[in-house]
């Protein structure tokens, strides 16, 4: 006989990995769930339990508002839980492989924690595959318990976009699913008492894992087409923003515009698909040659900002430069993937000095994951270029006219991501 599933009164919820997307749900299901947020980071547990979350996501009032969360490091803590949420990252590995080693690490902590009628729900994002193939079985091994028998295993992914204020995990729609038609319906009914915006409960986990990696890959093909057109419009002397200004009066004309992709999520992802596109002998094509596009767009920043400088007589070599902005996206502190790096690393192939500001991201942070020291306070004057690589408020605060001070006078100002108005600057991708 197979174990049965737990009511939703008698839930008991172990979300583990309290990062970005882990914290809100944490938070989200312990205002009506008993819940145990999990992180094999105690530093992290000891910040959360004084109700500070440095990631910005969860604030003070609403971590105490979720009355029925707990917080431990200690995985002896996850016994006597029965539904059990996996959060932990999905990176790549430096020949862009996926790294599965948190989520399996995840997977025997889940293992040692689960009983008969467990649940464990997985929403990192994965290929398609990943959960019953990579996980599951990790999961059989530790407990001892059978699959589908003895406990079950469902997929949601999250979409929440790090910052932004207006998307939060209860206004998206969330895709969920099971390992069993009862499972999907348990899983879904447990999603649908936290998410006001309601779930849509996918065929299969396959369908799901699916689903979630090629929203990111759409993203990342459509911002490659831009990039690439942005290229051959540079080429050929036209603007690309008026191009997509102009285009995108068509009511099909999608609006997507150039830019660095970075972040852990775009410029990850897709290496997900690919990784087991190619393990069943299919090579993708335009998947991968977006991919390439996007990730050559800083090194292509910095050489247009050292052709402008040549053009003024400015040499690259030894000049200062200033990059104000590290984080993968405004107005947040996360630097994973930034590709702001591939701008600082061409232009110091050059010899140039390069001083980078960022007043959202930890300075030890940066030093400790890219070894780049920032600068706190840009001085005025001392720059030959200065480049607005993340649109921080603070910057957008500034005008053009504010960035331009501490340039000399003479200085290039190359806009990234278009955010001064376009006569004020000497160049933008
Ligand atoms: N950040 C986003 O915007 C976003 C959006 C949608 C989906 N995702 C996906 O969600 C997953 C998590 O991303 P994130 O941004 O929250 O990551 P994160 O790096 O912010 O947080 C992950 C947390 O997991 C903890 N952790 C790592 N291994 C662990 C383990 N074995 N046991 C317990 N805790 C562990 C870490 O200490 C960290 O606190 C990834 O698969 C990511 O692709 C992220």
């Amino acid at each position: 006989m197979n174990a049965q599933l737990p009511s939703l009164d008698q839930v008991k919820i172990a979300v583990i990995g309290l990062g970005y997307v882990g914290l809100p749900l944490a938070a989200t299901f312990g205002r009506r769930f008993p819940t145990l947020g999990f992180d094999i980071n105690a530093k992290r547990v000891e910040e959360l339990r004084r109700h500070h979350d440095h990631t910005l996501e969860v604030s003070e009032d609403e971590l105490k508002a979720s009355n029925l969360l707990e917080f431990a490091s200690d995985a002896e803590a996850l016994k006597g839980c029965n539904v059990f949420i996996v959060t932990v990252p999905t990176p790549i590995d430096e020949y862009k492989r996926p790294d599965l080693r948190p989520l399996e690490s995840a997977s025997r902590t889940v293992g040692r924690a689960i009983g008969a009628g467990g649940v464990a729900i997985y929403e990192s994002t994965v290929y398609p595959g990943a959960t019953e193939e990579a996980c599951v079985p990790i999961i059989e091994r530790e407990s001892g318990l059978t699959f589908n028998t003895d406990f079950y295993a469902g997929y949601s992914p999250e979409r929440i976009n790090p910052g932004d204020k207006q998307h939060r995990l209860e206004t998206i729609t969330k895709v969920t699913s099971g390992s069993t038609p009862e499972v999907a319906d348990f899983v879904d009914a447990l999603y649908r008492s936290i998410i006001h915006a309601g779930t849509h409960k996918a065929s299969s986990i396959r369908v799901a894992e699916a689903a979630k990696v090629i929203e990111n890959t759409q993203r990342d093909v459509n911002i490659a087409l831009i990039n690439e057109l942005a290229l051959i419009f540079h080429r050929l002397g036209i603007d690309t923003h008026e191009v997509l200004e102009a285009a995108g009066t068509k009511w099909n004309f999608l609006p997507f515009r150039p830019g660095l992709v970075g972040g852990h999520c775009i410029g990850v992802d897709p290496y997900y698909l690919t990784h087991k596109a190619q393990q069943i002998g299919y090579h993708p094509d335009v998947i991968l040659a977006g991919r390439r596009i996007n990730d050559g767009m800083g090194g292509h920043v910095a050489q247009r900002v050292a052709k402008l400088m040549g053009q003024r007589g400015l040499q690259t070599t030894r000049s200062n430069i200033l990059i104000l902005g590290l984080a993968f996206k405004e107005n947040c502190p996360d630097l994973r993937n930034t590709r702001v790096v591939d701008i600082v690393a061409e232009l110091k192939s050059y010899n140039a000095n390069v001083h980078i500001h960022d007043p959202w991201v930890s300075a030890k942070e940066a030093h400790e994951e890219y070894g780049l020291d920032l600068v706190e306070t840009p001085d005025p004057g001392q720059y030959d270029a200065v480049i607005l690589a993340v649109s921080h408020r603070e910057f957008i605060a500034l005008g053009a006219e504010g960035v331009r001070k501490f340039g000399k006078p003479g200085a290039v100002l190359f806009d990234v991501k278009r955010a001064l108005p376009r006569a004020e600057v000497d160049d933008s991708l």
